[in-house]
C-alpha cells in the first residue's frame, strides 16, 4: 500500500480520513483534492503517476463521468473508484463505459470500498509495469494564468474590476487576454464593453472538447485590443453547465490565452468552485465597510475550508477612498491576506459603463485606471520576466514577488 498513491477527491475533507481508515493507513498516505477539476489539475501537474482516485459521495455524477473521460485521455494508468451513499441503480453501466473501475455503495459497509481500492491499485500497478504512463496533457504545452474575481456581496464592483483588469493585463503584458463571464444569471461583462454576447452556453462548453485556436477566437468576441470576451446571454430555461465541463472550457482558454480573467458568480455554484480550483489568483472584491469586510472574511473562510490555499487569495478594496474608520491594514489584520489594491471611487466608473468603454481605455491616466494597471502589473509580474516601461517600476515593488508558487500537492503526501 505504501508504494501506491491514492487520492481522495471531493468534499468534505473528512472523506480523506474516512478513506485512510478504511484502507488502514495513515491519513497522510492518502492525498486529497477538493473536486474533480482539482484532480485533473493534479494529474496534469503530477510528477509521479497516481494509481487511484477515489471520488467522494459529494462528487456529482456528471462530474465523475467527465473526470473519467479526462483520465482516459490523459492518464489512462490511473483508476477511478466512485463512492456513493445510496444505491446506484442504473449508474454502473454508464460509469463502466466512462472507464470508472468500480462504484461502491458506502451504505453497504466499508469492506467493499477497501476491496475495490485494492483491486484498482493492483490494476494500475500492473498497467504501469506494462506501459509507459503518460500523465500530462501533452497536447497543451502552454498554460496561461487564470485570475478570477469574486465578491460575496452584489454590487461591490466585481464586473467593473474584471473587465478593466482584463484590459489592463493586455496592456501591461502586451499579450492576448480572455475575459469570461461566469455570472450566468446576471452577467454583464459585455455591457462594460458596450457589447452583447452572441454565443450560447453550449458553444462555450464545446470549446472544452479540444477546440482549435481559430474556433476559440471565433466564439469569443474581441472587445478591446488583445481582449476576447466569452459569455452567453442569460437563459433561464437552460440547465447550468456541469462544473467539470466549465473546468474544461476554462482550461481550453488557458491553453490559448496568456491570461484569463473570470467574473465568477456571487454564489458558491459549481462553476464558481471549479473556477477557483483552476485559478492562480483569486481576487476578492469588497467595499471598505464593516458589512462588506465581514462578508468577505466569511467568504474567505468558506473557501479555505473547502481546501483552497490561502496564498491564492488577494483582496481588492473598491471605492476605498472613503474615510470610514476602516483601512487596508485593518482588513489585512482581520483576513490575514494581503490587500493588493485600493481603487478609489470615481464618477468615471459609471460614466464609462454608460459609454460602454472601460475606464482603463478611456481615461488611462485617471487614478482609477492607474490603480487597476498597478494591480495588473502585480498579478502578472512573476510571469513577465522583463516587463516594459512603467511596469518595471511596479514589478520592482517588494510585494510583486510574494505571489505563492503553484502548489505541488503531490509533494505533501507522495511516498517516493
Ligand atoms: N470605484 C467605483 N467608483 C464609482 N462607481 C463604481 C466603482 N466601482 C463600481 N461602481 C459602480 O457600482 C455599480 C456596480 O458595479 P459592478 O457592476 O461592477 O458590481 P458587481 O459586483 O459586478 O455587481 P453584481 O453583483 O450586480 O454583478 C456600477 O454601476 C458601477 O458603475
Ligand atoms: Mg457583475
Amino acid at each position: 500500500m505504501s508504494e501506491a498513491s491514492v487520492v481522495a477527491v471531493g468534499t468534505p475533507q473528512t472523506f480523506r480520513q474516512q478513506l485512510a481508515r478504511v484502507l488502514e493507513v495513515e491519513v497522510d498516505e492518502v492525498g486529497w483534492v477538493q473536486s474533480p477539476t482539482a484532480a485533473e489539475e493534479l494529474l496534469i501537474d503530477a510528477h509521479h503517476p497516481i494509481d487511484v482516485l477515489v471520488l467522494s459521495p459529494e462528487v456529482k455524477e456528471p462530474d465523475a463521468l467527465g473526470l473519467a473521460e479526462f483520465v482516459g485521455r490523459t492518464a489512462p494508468g490511473t483508476a477511478i473508484v466512485l463512492v456513493r451513499d445510496h444505491t446506484w441503480n442504473g449508474l454502473l453501466p454508464a460509469a463502466m463505459r466512462a472507464g470508472i473501475r468500480d462504484v461502491v455503495d458506502m451504505t453497504q459497509g466499508t469492506e467493499e470500498l477497501r476491496e475495490a481500492v485494492e483491486r484498482a491499485i493492483v490494476w494500475a500497478t500492473n498497467l504501469r509495469s506494462q506501459t509507459v504512463t503518460r500523465h500530462a496533457d501533452a497536447s497543451r504545452t502552454t498554460r496561461g494564468q487564470v485570475i478570477s474575481v469574486f465578491s460575496s456581496k452584489g454590487g461591490s464592483g466585481k464586473t467593473f474590476v474584471t473587465s478593466n483588469l482584463a484590459v489592463a493585463v493586455a496592456q501591461v503584458t502586451n499579450k492576448d487576454v480572455a475575459v469570461v463571464d461566469l455570472d450566468v444569471d446576471m452577467g454583464d461583462v459585455f455591457t462594460y464593453f458596450g457589447r452583447e454576447p452572441t454565443a450560447s452556453i453550449q458553444d462555450l462548453m464545446a470549446l472544452g472538447e479540444g477546440a482549435t485556436s481559430e474556433r476559440i477566437r471565433e466564439v469569443g468576441a474581441e472587445v478591446a485590443p488583445g481582449v476576447w470576451a466569452f459569455g452567453a446571454p442569460p437563459d433561464p430555461a437552460a440547465e447550468p453547465p456541469a462544473g467539470e465541463a466549465v473546468g474544461k472550457f476554462l482550461r481550453a482558454l488557458r491553453g490559448e490565452f496568456a491570461y484569463t480573467v473570470v467574473d465568477a458568480s456571487v454564489d458558491y455554484s459549481d462553476s464558481a468552485l471549479v473556477c477557483f480550483d483552476l485559478s492562480d489568483t483569486i481576487c476578492l472584491v469588497t467595499g471598505l465597510d464593516v458589512v462588506g469586510v465581514k462578508h468577505l472574511a466569511k467568504a474567505l473562510d468558506t473557501l479555505l475550508t473547502i481546501g483552497l490555499p490561502r496564498e491564492r487569495f488577494r483582496v481588492v478594496l473598491n471605492r476605498a477612498d472613503s474615510k470610514v474608520g476602516l483601512d487596508a491594514a485593518d482588513v489585512e489584520r482581520v483576513m490575514k491576506i494581503q490587500v493588493d489594491a485600493m481603487i478609489p471611487s470615481s464618477r468615471l466608473v459609471p460614466t464609462s459603463l454608460n459609454k460602454g468603454r472601460p475606464v482603463v481605455l478611456d481615461e488611462p491616466s485617471s487614478e482609477v485606471s492607474r490603480a487597476i494597471l498597478h494591480l495588473a502589473a502585480r498579478f502578472t509580474a512573476e510571469r513577465e520576466e522583463t516587463p516594459a516601461g512603467e511596469v518595471d517600476a511596479f514589478a520592482a515593488q517588494p510585494d510583486a514577488g510574494r505571489r505563492g508558487r503553484r502548489r505541488g500537492l503531490l509533494g505533501a503526501f507522495s511516498k517516493s
